[in-house]
C-alpha cells in the first residue's frame, strides 16, 4: 500500500499504510524473507500495524543502493546538498502534527508535552545541518613555498545508523542530517518498538532527495543491526542505545577498523545549592528527569543532590509539580505523561523500584493511574521519588530508564562534588546556585560532556552533544561534530615542478 505523502491526520491509518515495509532506493519494499512483526500501541496493548522484519539480505540491498547514490551524492557541490537537506526540514515542518500523533500512538509519548515537541526539533535538525553545506571547508599548509598544499574535507562513504525508541526522530535526525550534509549516504536500522514513524520521515525525505541517499530498514538487533556493522560498504557507524549494545557495535567496528560514534546511557546528577532559586531549579528537577517522558531519556537527572537546607522543601515542591501531572492517552491533549514502551521495560523499571524499596529507600509515589476503561491494558506507572536512599542501591547507580528519581541530601560541597562525579557515567550535569565561584568551580570539575549552570536544557541544534566514560564517544548535533565524524582530512600536495 503506499500513502500520500501530504500530511495526514489519522495516526491509525497511517500506521497501517505504512505497514510491512522497508524504504531503500526511494522505494518501499518487504523485507527479502517476507517476514513481519507487530507494532503494538503501549497505551492499550493493540496491535497498530506490522514492521518488514529486516536480515542480511535487506541490508545488503539497502547498502548496495546507498554505496551507488554516494558516488553521484558526493559530487554535488555542498551547498547544494545543504539546500535538501533543508528542503527536508522545511517539508517536515509541514508535518509536526501528523508525526507527532504517529510516534504518540507508537511509542506511548505524550502528544503535547512530548511528540509534537520531537517531531517539530527534528524539523529543526535539517534546517540547521542544512545551512551548514558551506563550512565543509579544508585549509591551506605553510609546508613548502614551492609547492601548495591543502586539505580537504572528504566524506566518509556509506554511514551506518543504529537508533533506538526514546526520541528515534530526533536521534535520526542527528545522524542523517550531517552525514548527508557532507556527501554521505545512509542506511539507518529503526528500533523495533518504534519503526513506523521514522520510516514516514524517510519516505518525506525521499521525495526531495536522489533515491538511495536516505534508506531505512526496520529490525532486531541481532538480525538487522549486526550485519549492517559488519557489511563491508559501511565506512561508518553511529549508534545510540544502551552501554551493553554500545559496546558490541563498538567491537563490531573495531574489527573492521571502521570508526564508531556512541551516544550511550547516563546517570545525570543535578547538585543544588543552598543559595540556589528553589523553584527554578524545581523545574529543572521536573525537564531535566523527563517525567513528561516516563523518565525514558539519557540525559535524565535521575540523581537530584539537594543541600541539606533546602532539602525538604525541594522534595515537597517536586513531589507536587509531579503529582499534579494527569496520566493517560497520550493522544488526548489534556495528557502529561503516556505509558512506558513495552512490557520488559515495564518489569525493568518496576524491579528498580522494588530494588530502592529493599534498601530501605523512602518511596514517594506521584500522579494517578489512569481510569478510562480503554487504557486497561496501557503500560502506564507512576513517577517515584526516592529519598534517604542509600548510594549502592541498584536505581541510585543504574540507569532506570524510567520515572524514577533519587534525592539525596547533602552538607559539604567537596563531598557532594565527588559524589556526583562517582558514577561510570558521564553524559550531562547541573548545578544550581547564585555563586559565580561554586558555578565556575563546579563546571571545571564535574565530569559530563554537557554541564550546565541554572538550567537544564536539551539538546539543542549547534550545541555538542555526547558524554564522557560509559556515557559514549564523539558528539552530535553540531559543526563540529559533523566535521569530526561524518568527513575525513585528506591531505593533497601540489608539485608543479
Ligand atoms: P539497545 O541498545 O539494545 O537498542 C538500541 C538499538 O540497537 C535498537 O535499534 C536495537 O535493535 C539495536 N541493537 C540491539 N542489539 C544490537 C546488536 N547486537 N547489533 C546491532 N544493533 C543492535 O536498547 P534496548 O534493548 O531498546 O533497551 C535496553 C536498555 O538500554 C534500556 O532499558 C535503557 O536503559 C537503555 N537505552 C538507552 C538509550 C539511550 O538513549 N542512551 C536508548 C534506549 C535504551
Ligand atoms: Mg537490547
Amino acid at each position: 500500500m503506499t500513502v500520500s505523502t501530504e500530511p495526514q491526520t489519522d495516526p491509525f491509518a497511517l500506521a497501517k499504510a505504512l505497514s510491512g515495509q522497508h524504504l531503500i532506493d526511494g522505494q518501499f519494499v518487504a523485507a527479502a524473507s517476507g517476514r513481519a512483526f507487530d507494532v503494538v500501541n503501549p497505551a492499550t496493548g493493540a496491535v497498530i500495524g506490522q514492521a518488514a522484519d529486516g536480515d542480511a539480505a535487506d541490508v545488503d540491498r539497502a547498502v548496495a543502493a546507498a554505496a551507488r547514490a554516494q558516488a553521484e551524492w558526493k559530487k554535488m557541490p555542498a551547498r547544494q546538498r545543504g539546500k535538501l537537506v533543508a528542503q527536508c526540514g522545511a517539508r517536515l515542518a509541514e508535518h509536526v502534527d501528523e508525526l507527532g500523533k504517529l510516534i504518540a500512538l507508537e511509542t506511548g509519548k505524550a502528544l503535547r508535552t512530548e511528540s509534537r515537541v520531537e517531531a517539530s526539533v527534528l524539523a529543526d535538525m535539517f534546517v540547521f545541518f542544512g545551512g551548514l553545506g558551506s563550512e565543509l571547508k579544508g585549509e591551506t599548509v605553510p609546508f613548502n613555498p614551492n609547492m601548495m598544499t591543502v586539505t580537504a574535507r572528504e566524506p566518509v562513504g556509506v554511514v551506518g545508523a543504529i537508533i533506538p525508541w526514546n526520541v528515534p526522530l530526533l536521534l535520526m535526525a542527528m545522524k542523517i542530517a550531517p552525514a548527508l550534509v557532507a556527501g554521505n549516504t545512509v542506511v539507518v536500522k529503526s528500533a523495533e518498538e518504534a519503526p513506523l514513524t521514522v520510516l514516514r520521515v524517510m519516505q518525506i525525505m525521499n521525495e526531495i532527495l536522489p533515491p538511495g541517499c536516505a534508506n531505512i530498514l526496520s529490525g532486531f538487533g541481532p538480525e538487522c543491526g549486526g550485519p549492517l556493522v559488519a557489511h563491508p560498504k559501511i565506512a561508518k557507524v553511529s549508534f545510540t542505545g544502551s552501554v551493553e549494545t554500545g559496546r558490541i557495535v563498538a567491537r563490531a567496528a573495531a574489527d573492521r577498523l571502521i570508526p564508531a560514534t556512541l551516544e550511550l546511557g547516563g546517570k545525570s546528577p543535578m547538585i543544588i545549592m543552598g543559595d540556589a532559586d528553589l523553584d527554578r531549579a524545581v523545574e529543572g528537577a521536573i525537564t531535566g528527569m523527563r517525567f513528561t517522558r516516563q523518565g525514558q531519556s539519557c540525559t535524565a537527572s535521575s540523581r537530584i543532590y539537594v543541600h541539606e537546607s533546602v532539602h525538604d522543601a525541594f522534595v515537597e515542591k517536586v513531589r507536587a509539580r509531579v503529582d499534579a501531572m494527569k496520566m493517560g492517552d497520550p493522544l488526548d491533549e489534556a495528557t502529561d505523561i503516556g505509558t512506558i514502551i513495552s512490557p520488559q521495560q515495564l518489569e525493568k523499571v518496576q524491579g528498580f523500584v522494588e530494588a530502592g524499596k529493599k534498601a530501605g529507600a523512602t518511596c514517594i509515589t506521584c500522579s494517578k493511574m489512569p481510569e478510562d476503561a480503554a487504557l486497561s491494558k496501557g503500560l502506564f506507572l507512576q513517577p517515584v521519588i526516592f529519598t534517604d536512599v542509600s548510594p549502592d542501591a541498584a536505581p541510585a547507580k543504574e540507569e532506570v530508564f524510567g520515572p524514577v528519581v533519587c534525592i539525596f541530601k547533602f552538607s559539604d560541597y567537596e563531598d557532594v562534588l565527588a559524589k556526583a562525579n562517582d558514577s561510570e557515567y558521564g553524559l550531562a550535569a547541573t548545578i544550581w546556585t547564585s555563586d559565580l565561584k561554586t558555578a565556575l568551580d563546579a563546571t571545571h570539575r564535574l565530569e559530563a560532556g554537557f554541564v550546565q549552570v541554572n538550567q537544564n536544557l536539551v539538546v539543542q541544534p549547534n550545541l555538542s552533544y555526547g558524554g564522557v566514560k560509559s556515557s559514549g564517544l564523539g558528539k552530535e548535533a553540531s559543526l563540529e561534530s559533523m566535521l569530526e565524524h561524518f568527513t575525513h582530512k585528506k591531505t593533497i600536495i601540489f608539485n608543479m615542478g
